[in-house]
């Protein structure tokens, strides 16, 4: 293993990096068990946000280890085109369990973004089999982010990704965001405020005629853009306009999938039946990239009626990957055998006390918590945007702790398999941390 630092950084474009800031001061990680990584200093660091939302089941988890392990070395690679491999069909009968058999079909990804942007084909593809060609319009929501291709920032709502890419997909509308501090700030789980907005909906039904629209995707809970929990009905009420338009519903569960919010999906949590829901992080415990669009079944039968022949013309050449399904098959077993959902429920009310416990420390001015999800609204430096809580986040990374911030919001989301003495290793040093910011 590899712990020594790199002999250049320079070759290496990072992703959503400041590359320049980043390669003066790099922070290196080097191996990761349980919820510690260790820096390339030798330094343990407290995984406050399951690396990138990805890994539920905590680090170096043996089973799926063992599984990745044993899979490459008996089968590396199975194509998915008019072929298959047993672990792929496995799978998808497993999701179908994990999911409550709510759903009827599961199609494979690589990643979150490759999932939305196939369940926006679905769902174009879907109208146009069922002979309502018109449908093509798809609808997101402001302060969405739905990963990166040119389908999800299309639909997704942050202007910084989306402005360098000129005009993305034609006929995209946003639903207003749900975000209101003034009348919502400091709120455990669905803020009161709010459900109204879910009538936009009607708003835009009325601009484009229903017979326009294909589907509307939003994530339950907005996690990239800040922790923004949806309005008490909200949800609810979106499904009810969706139905009665015959507008398809797409959760965006990339985050909220796999236990986030102490239920399987976020679904269940909100007992919302959406039409498609797309998944990947957790899916593998983040150990190999996979992404899965799990679909009703009245969708796929519609592909299904059409004549002979290969019925959806989409796919990548890693969809199923043999080691990706054996990850996840692990990754699955490991949810039942070790309570990981009845776990991160037990911890849940220590975890939203801890957090809200931050009230009334310097620059908080906003809490949100859901499940194992926590927005923490830091005030912003006049003239500079995102300065004070990017400064958190170094500290904290100084410090041990690993946290993930989005303008000035911290944004938390540890592995499910978070102990108390982890919540207060996490809040202490946060506590520390907000005193001694600018
Ligand atoms: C809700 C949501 N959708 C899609 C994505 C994109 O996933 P990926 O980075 O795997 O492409 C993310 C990533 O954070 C996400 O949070």
């Amino acid at each position: 293993m590899n712990e020594s630092r790199p002999a250049s950084m320079n070759s290496f474009w990072m992703p959503f990096t400041n590359n320049r800031d980043f390669k003066a001061n790099p922070r290196l990680l080097v191996s990761a068990e349980g919820v510690y990584y260790k820096d390339v200093d030798g330094n343990p660091i407290l995984d406050g946000t399951a690396g990138l939302w990805c890994v539920p089941c905590g680090h170096a988890q043996p089973k799926i280890v063992a599984a990745v392990r044993e899979m490459i070395g008996q089968l590396d690679f199975a194509p998915t085109f008019q072929m298959g491999h047993p672990a792929a069909f496995d799978l998808a009968e497993k999701l179908m369990e994990y999911s409550n058999h709510r759903f009827g079909h599961v199609f494979y990804t690589n990643s979150g973004s490759e999932a939305v942007d196939t369940a926006l084909k679905i769902a174009l593809a879907y109208h146009k089999a069922r002979g309502e060609a018109s449908r093509t319009r798809l609808i997101g929501r402001e302060r969405a982010y739905h990963g990166v291709g040119f389908g999800g920032i299309s639909v997704g709502g942050i202007a910084g990704n989306r402005k360098p890419y000129g005009v993305m997909l034609p006929g995209v509308d946003h639903l207003p965001h749900t975000h209101n501090p003034e009348k919502n700030a400091f709120t455990r789980g669905e803020p009161e405020h709010g459900m109204n907005l879910a009538d936009e909906l009607e708003r835009i039904v009325a601009l484009h005629d229903a017979s326009t629209i294909a589907a509307v995707i939003v994530e339950p809970v907005a996690g990239s853009t800040g922790v923004l929990v949806p309005p008490k009905g909200y949800l609810k009420r979106l499904r009810e306009l969706c139905t009665k338009h015959g507008i398809l519903l797409i959760f965006d569960e990339v985050i909220t999938g796999f236990g986030r919010l102490t239920t399987p999906f976020a679904s269940d949590y909100f007992d919302v039946e959406p039409d498609m829901m797309t998944t990947a992080k957790g899916l593998t415990n983040g150990v190999i990239p996979m992404g899965a669009v799990f679909s009703k079944k009245f969708i796929h039968d519609a592909f299904m009626e059409a004549p002979p022949g290969i019925e959806l013309f989409h796919g990548y050449t890693y969809s199923g990957h043999p080691v990706a399904c054996a990850a996840s098959l692990a990754t699955l077993e490991v949810f039942r055998e070790q309570n990981i959902l009845d776990n991160a429920k037990a911890i849940q009310p220590y975890w939203e006390d801890a957090v809200h416990a931050l009230k009334g420390l310097p620059h908080v001015i906003d809490i949100r918590t859901i499940g194992l999800v926590a927005g923490i609204e830091l005030a912003p430096i006049a003239g500079k945007p995102g300065a004070r809580a990017y400064a958190a986040f170094k500290k904290m990374f100084a410090d041990g702790v690993l946290i993930r911030v989005t303008g000035d919001i911290i944004a938390l989301s540890p592995p499910l398999t978070f102990e108390k003495k982890h919540i207060d290793e996490l809040f202490g040093k946060l506590t520390t941390v907000l005193k001694t910011l600018e």
